[in-house]
């Protein structure tokens, strides 16, 4: 008889290393600091795609022709609009909640409105992946101006989806160089292979769970600091850091505790992670068009202490949080931007585990006590 160590190889922490199905929407080079949806460069589609296409790319695998990018925006135009019950959702949210919070409740309470609920066809899943994209933007929006005492703005036509946000959020259209900031920053955010919640939205789905579920559960995972939360954490640094006279000794300083400097690191990046190249250039850009150069002065002191003391690399979520800032995104919006972004990503996953599924269930290796005698409750100690 094996023991139970014996019956289980050693787990790795964290899964690292471990390939956990195939996939064939991302795939992240993390030696050459590479990273690919659907066979195409990130760097070719951050120059010259646009979020919806990439989004299309995702879910249907391939980019679309003309008259398919039409129709598919002609069904995200149509899904914008948020049911009754989910407004009703967001309208009763506290005030103070937090808007990951909020967008998770409203996403999960979205599934009562489907017109496709019930029915887990292909067809029927990528109508609910349409609607999702569609809705996330207006349901983080909502809540943030109603939080702000403002009157929710419906989607306006004639923009594109990352336009449309900034203007549901500020009630003012964006410039073509903002609209465009976000509009890459999207395409960046897109997908990440399996990432945490992208794997939490598969693990969801492989049980045969719906499309709702499966990203319900992935909002969960993107919320917090080591994934999709770093990046207001990054922000609420610079901020406490202040000047870029102070950076280096603050960091040394953090690193010295044994504290995590946000917007560092990464399970898989060996190098640089080839979304900040493009994040960093447009930080750098906004930062000084605001008139506010400081935070990414303060971030290139930071960038060069981690490589010389570390030689950890920054990664998606560190430049992303200085241009928010500098385009006046609230820092507790840039998860929810993430999500607006992921979204299309989980839906593609979700929809390939159920193309070809099987339940995804790893064991433990069980390192607990063993053979212990029953004790009668008055005889516990
Ligand atoms: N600051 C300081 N040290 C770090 C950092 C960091 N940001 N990241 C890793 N390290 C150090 C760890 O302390 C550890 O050192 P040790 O071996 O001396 O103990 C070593 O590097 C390995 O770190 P782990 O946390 O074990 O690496 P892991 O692969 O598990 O974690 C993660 C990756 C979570 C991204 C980690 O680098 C981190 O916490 N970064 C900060 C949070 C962050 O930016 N998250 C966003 C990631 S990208 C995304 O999800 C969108």
């Amino acid at each position: 008889m094996p023991t139970v160590l014996e019956a289980a190889p050693p787990s790795a922490k964290g899964l690292e290393g471990v390939v956990a199905n195939q996939s064939s929407i991302c795939y992240v080079f993390g030696e050459e600091g590479r990273l690919i949806y659907r066979g195409y460069d990130i760097h070719d589609l951050a120059e010259h795609s646009t979020f919806e296409e990439t989004a299309y790319l995702l879910l249907r695998g391939d980019l679309p022709t003309r008259d398919q990018l039409a129709v598919f925006l002609t069904e995200l135009k149509a899904a914008q609009k948020l049911p009754k019950v989910v407004q009703r959702v967001i309208k009763d949210a506290p005030l103070t909640a937090h808007p990951m919070n909020v967008l998770r409740t409203a996403v999960s309470a979205s599934v009562f409105a489907d017109a496709d609920h019930g029915d887990e066809s292909a067809a029927a899943e990528y109508r609910k992946a349409v609607r999702l994209i569609a809705q996330l933007p207006t349901m983080v929006a909502m809540f943030h101006r109603l939080r702000n005492g403002q009157r929710p703005l419906a989607p306006r036509r004639g923009l594109s989806l990352a336009a449309n946000f900034l203007y549901m959020i500020s009630g003012a259209v964006p410039d073509a160089e903002a609209a465009k900031a976000l509009d890459v920053a999207l395409i960046l955010h897109a997908d990440h292979e399996l990432n945490a919640s992208t794997f939490a939205a598969r693990v969801i789905a492989a049980t045969l769970a719906d499309m709702h579920g499966a990203v319900t559960g992935a909002l969960g995972a993107l919320a917090g600091p080591l994934h999709g939360g770093a990046n207001t954490e990054v922000m609420k640094m610079l901020l406490e850091i202040g000047s870029p006279d102070r950076a280096e000794a603050w960091v040394r300083e953090g690193l010295a505790r044994k504290r995590k400097i946000m917007g560092f690191g990464h399970r898989v990046y060996r190098t640089e992670d080839p979304r900040a190249a493009h994040l960093r250039r447009m930080a750098e850009h906004l930062g000084r068009k605001a008139g506010q150069p400081q935070w990414f002065a303060i971030q290139r002191i930071i960038e060069d202490v981690m490589r010389r003391e570390k030689g950890l690399c920054c990664n998606v979520d560190f430049y992303s949080a200085s241009m928010y800032y500098v385009m006046g995104i609230p820092l507790d919006l840039y998860t929810p931007i993430f999500a607006i972004s992921r979204v299309s990503g989980w839906c593609a996953h979700v929809l390939e585990q159920h193309a070809d599924n099987r339940l995804i269930r790893p064991r433990a290796e069980y390192v607990g006590p063993m053979n212990r005698s029953w004790t009668s409750l008055g005889r516990r100690r």
